[in-house]
């Protein structure tokens, strides 16, 4: 996941769902006329989503956008994929579930800043264990009256296919810690319910949490085949000369749990396709109210 230029290559399915997200529901955010704000995306990736989706979305009064996340490659990549829009987006590395955030690179940009108007994140939170911290410091990043847009995965089938590999005898051993790559609503019988509680623990009022089931055909089975394997955090660890095998049992293993996996969400949707990746989303638009509590 950390190696930002082939991420940039094999992302086209998270693109496009964040572009429709933002179709969607960026118009239901309230911008001010007279405030220059300032914006936040939180997990910010190798920064062409903040680039060139969240950035054009953005009224020309925003006065800077920032980027931020817990890789360094990451930052670096992005800081220099983009330096041409710098100064109004820049690039920081902190991790948004850091217990001392105000000591980070982030809260000390935040105090500057006096907080941010916005806070946007896309395919990231779900990566991120201690939801909590990580909910109470988007508040705490956030000005009074500020409104956050946030999307996470909840469920995918490339997570059932983990857990398939790891009772796979030949696989185990590189996939022991499967589970600790869980989405945190995954396991979840109510994701919508489960993710407000955090949400509202976290002192935001919420307008609108949604799951919402996205597809996307890739044109050929190796861009499908690269966009799974960018993501995969134990292909690292796999030796050389077994990876092509491990590669294959993953995309075979793949397709079978795409399949129990869309029968259960939504048969009507299934397409008997190779190259569709199918995932859920939990969508949420909260604002913090104008009382601050924390
Ligand atoms: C799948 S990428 C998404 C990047 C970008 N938002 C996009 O939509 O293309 C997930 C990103 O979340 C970052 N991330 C994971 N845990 C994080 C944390 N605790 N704090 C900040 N960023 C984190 C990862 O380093 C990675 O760059």
């Amino acid at each position: 996941m950390y190696q930002p230029g082939l991420y940039v290559r094999s992302n086209a399915s998270q693109r496009e769902c964040v572009s429709r997200m933002l179709r969607e529901w960026a118009g239901r955010l309230r911008w001010s006329r007279e405030e220059q704000e300032a914006v936040l995306d939180v997990g910010c990736g190798p920064g062409d989503v903040t680039a060139q989706l969240l950035l054009p979305r953005l009224p020309s009064s925003v006065r800077v956008l920032v980027g931020h996340d817990v890789s360094e490659a990451m930052v670096r990549y992005a800081a220099a994929a983009h330096a041409a829009l710098a100064p109004r987006l820049r690039f920081l590395c902190t991790d948004i579930a850091a217990r001392d955030l105000p000591a980070t690179p982030l809260g000390a940009c935040a105090q500057q800043l006096q907080g941010f108007h916005k806070v946007f994140s896309f395919y990231a939170l779900h990566w991120v264990v201690d939801q909590r911290t990580a909910l109470r410091n988007i508040h705490s990043l956030l000005r009074p009256g500020g409104e956050a847009l946030l999307s996470l995965v909840a469920n995918a089938p490339m997570y059932d296919t983990y857990i398939a590999m790891q009772n796979n005898p030949r696989w185990c051993e590189f996939m022991q810690d499967a589970y600790s790559f869980m989405p945190p609503y995954k396991r979840s019988r109510d994701p919508v319910n489960d993710f407000s509680v955090v949400l509202q623990e976290a002192g935001f009022n919420i307008y609108a949490c949604r799951l919402e089931h996205f597809s996307y055909r890739y044109p050929t089975m190796q861009e499908f085949g690269d966009s799974t394997m960018v993501l995969n955090p134990f292909l690292k660890r796999v030796p050389e000369e077994l990876k092509t095998i491990y590669i294959k049992d993953f995309m075979r293993e793949y397709q079978r749990e795409k399949v129990k996996y869309m029968s259960m969400v939504s048969p009507q949707e299934l397409e008997r396709n190779d190259t569709t990746l199918y995932h859920s989303v939990l969508i949420t638009h909260v604002e913090k109210g104008n009382q601050d509590v924390s």
